[in-house]
């Protein structure tokens, strides 16, 4: 029988939802929470004093940690003001494997005059026990043709790091979302799949289940299902909350049939176009 809670988004605040969910059920907590940096949620956790922010912080990381099974790991996005306060709280209660910085690729347009322009955000990730879940090989990198052919001569032929490709560095390098980009959600920080698929696939085995506190546009949801994997979480903004039912939705949804191109009446056919020194 599928428990209740399985492959659901509670449209609530996660420290009172969490009591949903058994102690020790959880594969990977990755969780994407309010940075304190001001954004306007359609509610106040943006905009907490810093006491308060840290205060919560704890108060929901110690809600969320018996959750997590014995081998399960945690991804936590933040930024640089409050990433060193929160990895200490989560180096007492956890071992840190890595500090990911993800390059957002901002253009090079304007920005800080008085510091330098902040272009990343900072991921923690975390885990309990030494014989923690990593399937290194699900998120293995290929490397290009050029790199292939430079290592075509004997020696390489059929060496398996060169088909395998190479082993993700610390340093993603992934566009953030543009207003016109096709995944985009109207959610002011909807992070890429591209991201979040990486995190599942190595830290979370196949029908396991990925637990996000802070779901937003539901991506982490999205992730998990295209992975073959279960999630559970929670969101305050019942308008965000619509937003990931509909994208759960559409995922489930059979793809449109492909367009039947209509046969183009020859008199109709425009001349094409062709560019001479002339036209304008
Ligand atoms: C940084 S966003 C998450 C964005 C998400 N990763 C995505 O890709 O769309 C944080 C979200 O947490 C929600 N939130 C804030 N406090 C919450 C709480 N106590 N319980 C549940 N959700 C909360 C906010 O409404 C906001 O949508």
């Amino acid at each position: 029988m599928t428990e209740a809670w399985i492959n659901q988004v509670f449209c609530e605040d996660a420290l009172a939802g969490l009591a949903r969910i058994p102690d020790g059920s959880i594969d990977l907590i990755l969780t994407d929470p309010p940075y304190n940096l001001g954004k306007d949620y359609g509610n106040a956790s943006d905009q907490q004093t810093v006491d308060e922010y840290l205060r919560w912080t704890e108060q929901w990381i110690d809600a969320a940690l018996p959750k997590l099974k014995p081998n399960g790991s945690l991804y936590i996005f933040l930024t640089w003001r409050f990433s060193p306060e929160i990895f200490v709280l989560l180096k007492k209660r956890m071992t840190m494997m890595n500090e990911i910085i993800w390059d957002r690729r901002v253009p090079s347009m304007g920005g800080s005059v008085r510091s330098y322009s902040s272009v990343h955000d900072t991921i923690g990730f975390f885990v309990r026990r030494k014989d923690y879940y990593f399937d290194l090989d699900a998120v293995r990198i290929p490397y290009d043709a050029e790199t292939k052919k430079a290592r075509s001569r004997s020696i390489f032929v059929g060496a398996k790091w060169l088909e395998v490709g190479y082993n993700p560095k610390d340093l993603w390098s992934v566009s953030r979302l543009h207003r016109e980009h096709p995944e985009r959600a109207d959610h002011p920080t909807q992070k890429p799949l591209e991201i979040i698929e990486r995190m599942v696939k190595a830290s979370c085995p196949p029908g396991g289940v990925v637990l996000d506190l802070f779901m937003g546009s539901g991506t982490t949801a999205i992730a998990a299902k295209r992975c073959g994997r279960d999630f559970v979480g929670f969101e305050l903004n019942p308008d965000y909350c619509a937003i990931i039912a509909e994208r759960i939705a559409a995922l489930d949804a059979p793809p449109p049939p492909p367009e039947k191109k209509k046969p183009v009446p020859r008199s109709s056919k425009k001349p094409a176009v062709k560019r001479t020194a002339t036209t304008p």
